[in-house]
């Protein structure tokens, strides 16, 4: 039988991890074969290639080159795009994953072109229509023909969309099956000290790690001095390592807020490879953090995290794993941060299918798919 074209479509750093084990499951298949697109939405070195190098994804067949952008020029540029080699490489299936711009741009030129769909990370909803990615969300599993999803709370989010059950399956978390293939491998925090030249207060389990970069919370001056002051406030009892996006470097210098953050009990690092991420993560007292994915990877370390930001998609995380909600307001990142060193925090749990094998349940579920519409 000739092997089943499967195109995945990568554009933003936190889609590396999740594609990286779905591309190792397909390759291990003998019915389909893996196609991947990136579409270049983050093109740093820093944002793509340490991952790409790290996790052994294969480099893309196709690399669009779409850049930064508004998400109106952004999106429309990755469809423009996309659209020639979708037609060029005429595969069986389309899969995307999470829920930045490539997504749903991707999503959208494939379901007009009568490519099923697959969605890989479905059905996680924050409740917040002002979160750009909550509305890649809505409108990808709306177009999806497979949804692939991480907890069980997904289903009923999507069952009052209208989505049918059917089109649903729980498989687990990919992104924690790369976190857990990659766990040994981990690049100590002292090695990443070393390598930053970072003074002697940074040691193992006695800092917090810091990432910002939702615009909620970057993109309003108001609200980052707000939460730089607080931050500045709690580095003086633990210090901080801050791995800076390159959003959030750029808002802080043009806000002129540097000097808020410039103590030697902060340590501002480039953005990190994912290896030196996950001895960052590992090794923390604390993770203080904006990320989705974040939250999930603490919850799996058994890490406490305090999540700045109102709402979160991903609320197995609160309810089984290690995270605390506080949203921007010093007193409460304050209570949460106190109740963490003194009480060491929620302890938490592994999530259901949180186990390493999300990747392979998703490829045999696309194999019999595909076997049914033979
Ligand atoms: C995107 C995703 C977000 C995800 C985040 C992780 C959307 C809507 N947002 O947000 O869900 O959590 O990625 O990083 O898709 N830049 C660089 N180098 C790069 C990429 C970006 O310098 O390689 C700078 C550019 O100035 C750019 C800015 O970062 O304008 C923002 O990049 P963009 O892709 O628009 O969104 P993110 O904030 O990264």
């Amino acid at each position: 039988m000739q092997q089943a074209k499967i195109l995945c479509v990568v554009g933003a750093r936190p889609n590396f991890m999740k594609i990286a084990p779905v591309m190792a499951a397909l390759g291990a298949s003998s019915n389909l074969a893996p196609y991947l697109v990136h579409t270049g939405q983050h093109y740093d070195a820093a944002m793509k290639h340490a991952f790409f190098d790290q996790l052994g994804i294969p480099e893309p067949d196709e690399d669009l080159g779409v850049g930064s952008g508004s998400h109106a020029v952004q999106t429309a540029e990755i469809m423009r795009r996309f659209e020639p080699v979708l037609d060029r490489e005429q595969p069986a299936l389309m899969l995307v994953v999470g829920d930045v711009n490539s997504t749903i741009a991707c999503a959208l030129v494939a379901t007009k072109k009568g490519v099923p769909v697959v969605h890989v990370e479905a059905g996680l909803r924050s409740g917040d229509r002002a979160m750009p990615e909550e509305v890649n969300r809505v409108l990808t599993d709306q177009i999806s023909d497979l949804l692939f999803i991480t907890e069980r709370e997904a289903e009923p989010n999507l069952a009052r969309e209208g989505i049918d059950g059917e089109r649903v399956h729980f498989v687990g978390n990919v992104m924690i099956d790369t976190l857990r293939a990659q766990l040994e491998k981990k690049i100590p925090a002292a090695t990443s000290f070393n390598d930053a030249g970072a003074d002697v207060i940074f040691q193992p389990g006695a800092y917090g790690l810091l990432t910002l970069h939702r615009p909620s919370n970057v993109d309003d001056p108001e609200v980052l001095k707000r939460l730089l002051t607080i931050l500045r406030a709690l580095s003086e009892e633990l210090p901080l390592v801050f791995p800076v996006h390159p959003r959030t470097e750029a808002k802080i210098r043009e806000t002129g807020l540097l000097n808020l953050i410039d103590s030697p009990r902060i340590l501002m690092l480039p953005p990190q490879g994912y290896l030196q991420m996950l001895g960052l993560m590992a090794e923390a007292q604390l993770v203080l953090t904006d990320s989705g994915g974040i939250q999930e990877e603490t919850t799996a370390l058994g890490v406490p995290c305090i999540t700045l930001r109102e709402n979160t998609e991903r609320p197995i995380t609160v309810t089984q794993g290690t995270n605390t909600i506080v949203g921007t307001s010093p007193e409460k990142i304050r209570a949460a941060f106190d109740d963490v060193m003194t009480g060491g925090g929620k302890a938490g749990r592994v999530p259901e299918l949180w186990d390493g094998h999300a990747a392979e349940r998703i490829v045999s579920v696309l194999e019999s798919w595909l076997a049914e519409r033979q």
